[in-house]
This record gives C-alpha cells, structure tokens and sequence, in this order.
C-alpha cells in the first residue's frame, strides 16, 4: 500500500476492483450519538475484510453543517467533529491499508458549503468585489432585479438561484446552486479556485488516500454568458458536460501521477449517452466512473444486455475498464427497485411507496450481484447491500433529513430510505449501531432488520451476507473474473435468458424469463443465487430470477 514499504508493482488496481462504500453517516457508531462516525469504522473493518472488498469509498468526512448530508463542505482539509478528528482519519487509512484496503474519499467540487470563509467573505465584500468572482454571483432580472438571472433548476427543486441581502441590507445580487441554497456553486474559471483544489487534492494524497470520487464531475464549468435553458438546443445544458472540464481532470491526473501507489480518481456523472461518459476516461483524465445506466435499466434481458453491450464498447476505444453499480446512497436500494412492477430508477419518478415484492426483489438482488460480480471491470457495492437491506419507506415524514424532502414542497420523500444506519448484531434497534445505551439511531431501523443482522446472517449460507463473501473471493480468485473482456453465448439462449462467458474457463447465467433453464455443458456450478452457497441447483435448473456461475472447459 502506498505509504507502507517499498513501492510494489503497478497493478492498475482499479481496474477490478471491489469497492465497497461507507456512508459514514450510517455504518458504525463508536460514541453513542446515533450517528456513525470513524472510530465506528475502525472498529468494523474487520466486516469489510471478510467481505473480501479491495477498496473502501467514504462519503464526505469534512466539517459541514450538513444541509446535504456533509456535501456541503466548509473545511476541505479538516475532519467534521461529528465523526472524528483529522488523526482518528490517519487510523482509518493506516489500519485500512495494514488489512489491505485502499481508502477513497469523497471530494466536493462543484460547490462549497454557505458556511465557507470564502462565502462569507463574498458576501461581505459586495457586489464587484473579487471575493464574489469566486462564485457566481449576478444581478437578477425584471424590475427591481426581483427574478433569478436565469431560468436554471436546482436539482432538488425550486430555482437555482437564492438572493442575499447586500452589507447594506437591501435586496441584492443572487448566486447560483445547482444543489441546494446552502450549496453555492464554485467559478471554476477563477484560477483561485483551481489551484485551491490542487492543493486540496495534494492535502489528502500525502496522508496517504488512495484516491477521490468526484462529486458531480461533470457540472464544474458553466457556460459562462449563462443562457436560459430555453434558449439552449435539447440535450445541450449550460452547466453540465461542458468540453472544458476535461482540462481540469487532465491537471488533477498530473498530480495523482506523481504520487507513488496508483491513486485514482472515480467520476460521479449521471450521462446517458456511454460515449460523452468514456470521454472522462480518456488515458489522461479519469481513472473510472460509476456505470448509472446499469443501475437504472430494469430488470429485462434486453435492456440489462444492452446496457452491457453499450458499456464495454464505449470503454474500450478510451482503453478503461467498466464499472457496475447497483446501489448508492442517492437510489432506492435495489431489493426494493426490482420488487417492484416498474424495476427501472429514475430520479424524476422514485416510486416512494409504490408496492413491492420483497421476496422478489431480494430473489433479483442475489441474481444481479451474481452479475455484477461476474461483469469485466470494477464493481462497488453499496453498504447494505451484501445484507439484502431494502429501501425504509415508512420513516415519520418529521424525521425526514433528506433536503429534497422540503425542497420539493414534500413531493419527493427523497433518500432517507437507503441511508438507516446497518444493523449489525442483536434482535432490537440500534442492531449494535450504537453502543447501548445511546441516542437513537439519526434515522429509524426498522424492527425486521433483527433478521438481517451481521451477526444474523454471519456463517448462515443461505443468506445474503455468505453469498456475497462467496462472490467475492471467488472473483478475486478466479483468473478470468475482473478486468477483461466477455463472449454472449452461441447460439443465444433465448429470450429473457444472459448467458456470457469469460476466459478462462468461466460462464454466468442469469435467469430473467418466467421459467427455469436448462444449463450449457460445465464441469461443475461455483455458486449459484438459488441455493445456499455450497448446494447444488435444485433439478439442475436454473429457475427465473436466479444466476448461475459455472467452470467450463477451458
Ligand atoms: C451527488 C451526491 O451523491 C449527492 O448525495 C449530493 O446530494 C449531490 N451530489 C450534491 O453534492
């Protein structure tokens, strides 16, 4: 690991990668304030070694007020007391690097949090002042510069615009957030800025990260003349995908190459077309980005093939290994999604409270971490997941934490849902979140978790957790699993059926019409979704919603 010995040999270690991620918030509390926090990390990385994952990716851990869950940073080079200090994150990287886990962290961008010095200080300095030149900061329109400067959105509703009262205390300029007010977004053409982030990026390397996911990475550059959306041609938006944030990911991959061990740099960008998605993972900008149009296919042969398809042909022409994602802390957790009539996600439509099939789901669950697991690339999953946990859709609405709940004028419930603190031993809440006693978790466990608990389903092959420690060290075992490339069977296996093989001597089967399959000639089963780990498939047939995965002749 990079600041532990000689440095070892290039591995591009990204390239298959199991990363899991830690929503801090969420995995583990040491000091009984129902809220994780590092020391709980620490304590529970031997979960994370079991599990058998390469990597760990921690949402934002900076000082913040949290009116977006800590992506609203107001020290890029500090620890929020909430979770720790400065030196409890050093423990953290240096006990997760002695088991052989890489440490990401979460970097923040496009915007800072309202309560950073330089905000403040744009907002005294006034209108004209080069502490505003920082931001962007622009006199409204109409009549008495009453309306917001453009006709931009805030991605959790209402306009991306709030206006601030001037030192003199009239109404004044108003400055941009794509996210909420608390959120005001940085002037990345402002070399302040730029180099700020690079020093940034330099604070956290020489503490030995491993590397960063980049929140937004495709909003940093604006069109600077700012037009409306109107006036805009469809698809093209004047604040996301613009050409010139390449330049800024080229300068940030000069400073990760410089530094010993492989740090890497992951993307967050939610494009649609594969192509725009790859153009980040030209060779010299972007290790990876999170796949989301895998995460967002319904659970159908077709779309989940296509996708698959359309990822590996987009990746290859840049030279990058995919990614593929199920989960994250901003999506229904995918029990949930694929329990459901409409499996696909959609931020626009999160079908809070639509009716769900739990039994189901978590049948499709086991089958799409077979997938994922078995797919060319990296894959991460979302803590949780590898306990089967489903989306908390009945959380009190005045317990809500979520911005987007009040930003929405309560039409959109939000991601409460799939960030309840782990249930990690016991039969009652906090389920060993907290030590007891404690403040209650920050948001409500439901009592059904006490099935499924570590502890619960720890050693019990039929459940959720053995399947994925299975998974997983057979993937980190098996010569043609990670990085790579993969063959679909022919002749086709017939509608509603992914069978694909990999080299050498790999295949996986994924069962997603109504009736059970036959198998293609194999010399034994590895796993399958269907059973416990360790049993056979039931007739030999693989029944609908299940995956297989079989040694071939080589
Ligand atoms: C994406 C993050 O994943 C999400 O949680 C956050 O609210 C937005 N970016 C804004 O930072």
């Amino acid at each position: 690991m990079p600041d532990h010995g000689p440095e070892p040999v290039p591995t591009s270690w990204w390239r298959d990668a199991a990363i899991y991620q830690v929503y801090l918030r969420s995995f583990a509390d040491a000091d009984g304030d129902g809220i994780g926090d590092l020391a709980g990390v620490r304590a529970r990385l031997g979960h994370l070694d079991d599990l058998g994952v390469d990597a760990i990716w921690l949402n934002p851990w900076y000082p913040s007020p949290m009116a977006d869950a800590g992506y609203d940073v107001a020290d890029y080079r500090d620890i929020e007391p909430v979770f720790g200090t400065l030196a409890e994150a050093e423990k953290v990287i240096a006990e997760a690097h002695d088991l052989g886990i890489r440490v990401i962290i979460d970097l923040v961008p496009n915007h800072c949090s309202d309560a950073h010095p330089w905000f403040a200080q744009a907002l005294a300095a006034g209108p004209g002042s080069p502490e505003r030149e920082l931001f962007w900061f622009r006199p409204g329109r109409g009549p008495g510069g009453d309306e917001p400067p453009t006709d931009w959105a805030s991605n959790f509703g209402g306009p991306a615009w709030t206006r601030v009262r001037e030192p003199d205390g009239r109404p004044g300029e108003w400055y941009l957030h794509l996210f909420t007010p608390q959120q005001p977004d940085l002037n990345w053409d402002h070399p302040l800025v730029r180099a700020e982030f690079e020093d940034i990026l330099r604070f956290w390397l020489d503490r030995g990260i491993d590397g960063f996911r980049i929140d937004v990475a495709d909003a940093l550059v604006k069109e600077s003349t700012l037009p409306d959306l109107v006036a805009c041609a469809a698809g093209d938006v004047p604040y996301h995908d613009r050409d010139g944030v390449h330049d800024i990911y080229r300068e940030w991959r000069r400073i990760t190459d410089e530094y010993p061990g492989e740090r890497v740099f992951v993307g967050e960008m939610w494009l649609p077309d594969p192509d725009r998605l790859a153009r980040y993972l030209r060779p010299d900008e972007l290790h990876c980005a999170f796949n989301f149009e895998f995460l967002r296919a319904p659970w159908e042969a077709a779309a989940l093939r296509a996708v698959i398809d359309a990822t590996i042909a987009a990746h290859s022409p840049v030279g990058a290994a995919p990614t593929w994602v199920l989960s994250n802390h901003d999506v229904t957790r995918h029990v949930t999604r694929y329990g459901r009539a409409d499996t696909s996600f959609d931020f626009g439509h999160r079908q809070h409270g639509v009716p769900s099939d739990r039994e189901l789901g978590t049948r499709r669950a086991r089958a799409a971490a077979l997938l994922s697991l078995a797919l060319p690339g990296g894959v991460y999953v979302y803590q949780g997941e590898e306990l089967g946990l489903w989306e908390v859709e009945d959380i009190p609405d005045d317990l809500r934490q979520d911005p987007v709940w009040e930003r929405s004028a309560h039409t959109d419930r939000g991601r409460d849902g799939c960030r309840v603190p782990l249930p990690w031993a016991g039969t009652a809440p906090p389920f060993g979140f907290s030590p007891v006693p404690a403040a209650p978790p920050w948001l409500p466990q439901p009592p059904e978790w006490a099935s499924h608990t570590v502890q619960a389903q720890d050693g019990d092959p039929g459940s959720m957790l053995e399947l994925y420690r299975a998974a997983l060290r057979i993937r980190r075992a098996h010569p043609a699993l990670g990085d790579g490339g993969l063959r679909w069977a022919s002749p086709d296996p017939g509608p509603g059926v992914l069978c694909f093989t990999r080299d050498p001597g790999f295949t996986c089967v994924v069962n997603l019409s109504g009736s059970p399959v036959g198998l293609p000639p194999h010399e034994s089963v590895l796993l399958t979704s269907s059973a416990p780990v360790g049993e056979a498939l039931d007739g030999g047939l693989l029944p609908p919603d299940a995956a297989v995965w079989l040694r071939t002749t080589r």
